[in-house]
């Protein structure tokens, strides 16, 4: 087992990485200060993971929330349901709830804990490599609104974070993917030591290998936690997380969500700002080629889907017309594993950007 630290002050936290951490009581409950337990997943994982956990946890009071499986349920509807059960079971401040699921479970069961008497402790089990290596790191907790993704939230940490790899044996080889753009992602923006390691083992992760994914999730840890330790509330550097994300929102904006997951809409993002930053002379072609070979290996797209037009994707973006004038703000690449956050964008290129990066 691996254990880092998210330094955050008299907020920092552990994450523990490792096999069999799901079954580890002695873990767990150092992390659990009351004798109350509610455990909040979904009706997917439930049935695959669920016992073990109860087991884990013998001798507290534990109560259970099994959510309905999917985005559309990220509603303050589903999710003011928690409290229903925390009531009804008389769940006190000393109370832990554990989210056990993806990053949907994790959003909101974070979010229920920031609220539930004005904040109670959480913990978080990732069980989807998204999850791993990016949204159960940093505090970010909430739900959606109609009128818009995650609208509605807290900036609120966990107690700790366990990831045990050996969850991800279940996890669609297509989710795996998703969260592989997100790791593609810390290599590019701030590791490219990493970059090259994701080069020599993406067979290995594709392939479900633990070692390697184990790897992978720590390291992109590692690179979270370094940024999110530098600008927790996203007043700067945080941003350079972004990268591939202007174009990908755009991209499941136009595609309805849930048609392109969010890791494949990334992907497609990275791409276009890769492709942006070789036309600004930042990385080489080959550089380029290289980005794109190693999503492509990830079995991640590296187009915008073919009936996106420019017009389309500028007003997305929050842009109009040819003038760009500052106002759109992306996360490009200085230099391969390393990212700035400019407003300097010249449209020409934007342009042949969107004019390459369609697919036929
Ligand atoms: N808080 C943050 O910083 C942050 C960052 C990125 C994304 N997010 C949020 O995370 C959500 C996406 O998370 P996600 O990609 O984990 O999606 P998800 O939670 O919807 O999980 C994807 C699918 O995999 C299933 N699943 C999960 N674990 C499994 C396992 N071990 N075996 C089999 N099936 C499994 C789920 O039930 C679901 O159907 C979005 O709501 C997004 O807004 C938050
Ligand atoms: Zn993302």
């Amino acid at each position: 087992m691996q254990v880092l630290t998210v330094n955050l002050g008299d907020r920092s936290y552990p994450i523990y990485i490792g096999e069999r951490l799901l079954s580890n009581s002695e873990l767990i409950t150092r992390h659990i200060r009351g004798m109350q337990v509610c455990i909040v997943t979904n009706d997917t994982i439930a049935p695959l993971y669920l016992d073990n956990l109860l087991q884990a946890l013998h001798g507290l009071q534990v109560d259970t929330v099994i959510l309905p499986d999917g985005e559309s349920y990220k509603t303050l509807e589903v999710w003011a349901g928690i409290f229903d059960k925390l009531l009804n079971a008389r769940h006190n401040r000393t109370t832990t709830l554990i989210a056990l699921g993806g990053g949907v479970v994790g959003d909101m069961t974070g979010f229920a804990a920031a609220c539930y008497q004005r904040g109670v402790d959480f913990v978080q089990i990732p069980t989807t490599l998204l999850s791993m290596v990016d949204s159960s790191v940093g505090g970010k907790t909430g739900v959606n609104h109609p009128q818009g993704k995650n609208m509605i939230g807290a900036f609120y940490q966990p107690q700790c974070v366990l990831a045990d790899i050996a969850l991800l044996a279940s996890l669609p080889a297509r989710e795996l993917s998703a969260g592989l753009a997100e790791v593609i992602k810390y290599g590019l923006i701030s590791d490219y030591e990493f970059f090259v390691w994701l080069e020599n083992n993406m067979e290995a992760l594709i392939a479900g290998d633990k070692v390697s994914l184990a790897f992978a999730v720590k390291r992109s840890c590692e690179n979270k936690a370094d940024v999110v330790a530098k600008d927790e509330r996203e007043g700067g550097v945080r941003a350079i997380l972004n990268l591939g994300h202007t174009f990908g929102h755009a991209i499941e904006t136009a595609q309805g969500y849930g048609n392109w997951l969010h890791g494949e809409a990334v992907a497609a993002g990275m791409a276009m700002a890769a492709d942006l930053s070789w036309r600004r002379g930042a990385i080489s072609e080959e550089d380029l080629r290289r980005v794109l070979q190693l999503l492509r290996r990830a079995n991640l797209p590296v187009k915008a889907p073919s009936d996106m037009t420019p017009k389309q994707f500028k007003e997305l973006m929050g842009v109009d017309k040819k003038v760009l004038d500052g106002r759109l703000r992306l996360v490009l690449l200085e230099s391969m594993g390393k990212a700035i956050i400019t407003s300097d964008i010249d449209a020409d290129l934007l342009q042949q950007t969107f004019d390459a990066c369609k697919a036929d």
